[in-house]
């Protein structure tokens, strides 16, 4: 079938339909719940360029923006245009919930732009906290190439898994422990694009688990 082809859901749900039992996701119509409105993230943005242009009073090299790939881009892309001082954009990207995984299996750094950030100011952009390894790879990585500070900047927060040796210095959200796509937060790659954050309806996420690859 060629993917042009109505019926056509990616290679991954071929492979479910195949099976005959597994549920095809489709957008909005695999949205089981809405947790933060597009407006709600808008207005939260806002106030967190406030507060993270209030903590660097204007250095005169500027900073080192590191925003953490690929999740964190459209927090990223809102959150720069507010902020009123002059800046580099870097990128690292960390891969650590492989396909259909909802738990971490790990984080490990794939690619990067790598911004020289030696004796300069760096804020980490990322998407969520979850269970810190990312920012903790990330953190050591930039505190070896010789940061002068190292701030971090998350969209959300699932605050009962948020280690405290990972610290979270700007905040848009805390989350309860859901796994949630939406606004760059992806499930197997699909739902970045969705304007809010979301949860899936749960068979979704149970179809994935009884469909191994
Ligand atoms: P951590 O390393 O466990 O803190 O997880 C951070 C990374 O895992 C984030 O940058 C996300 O890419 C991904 N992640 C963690 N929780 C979720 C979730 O609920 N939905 C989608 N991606 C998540
Ligand atoms: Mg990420």
């Amino acid at each position: 079938m060629s993917e042009h082809q109505v019926g056509y859901r990616g290679p991954t749900l071929l492979r479910h339909a195949a099976r005959k039992t597994c549920i095809i996701p489709s957008m909005n119509g695999d949205i089981d719940r809405v947790l933060i409105t597009e407006a709600q993230i808008a207005a939260r943005i806002r106030e967190l360029a406030g507060e993270i242009g209030t903590a660097y009073p204007e250095p005169a090299d500027g900073i080192v923006i590191v925003p953490v790939l690929s999740g964190s881009v459209f927090f990223l892309v809102d959150l720069v245009r507010l902020l009123p001082m002059k800046m580099r954009i870097g990128m690292v990207a960390v891969s650590s919930y492989p396909g259909e995984a909802t738990r971490s299996q790990g984080a490990k750094l794939v690619s990067g732009r790598f911004p020289d950030v030696r004796d300069r100011h760096v804020l980490l952009v990322d998407d969520i906290l979850d269970s810190g390894g990312t920012l903790r790879l990330v953190r050591s990585v930039m505190e070896r190439a010789g940061a002068r500070s190292i701030k971090t900047a998350v969209l959300l927060r699932k605050v009962s898994r948020a280690p405290v040796d990972v610290p979270a210095d700007f905040v848009g959200f805390d989350i309860e422990d859901r796994f949630v796509v939406g606004y760059g937060l992806d499930y197997n790659d699909y739902y970045r694009n969705l304007p809010y954050i979301a949860v899936l309806r749960p068979e979704l996420y149970k179809v994935a688990e009884s469909c191994p690859v």
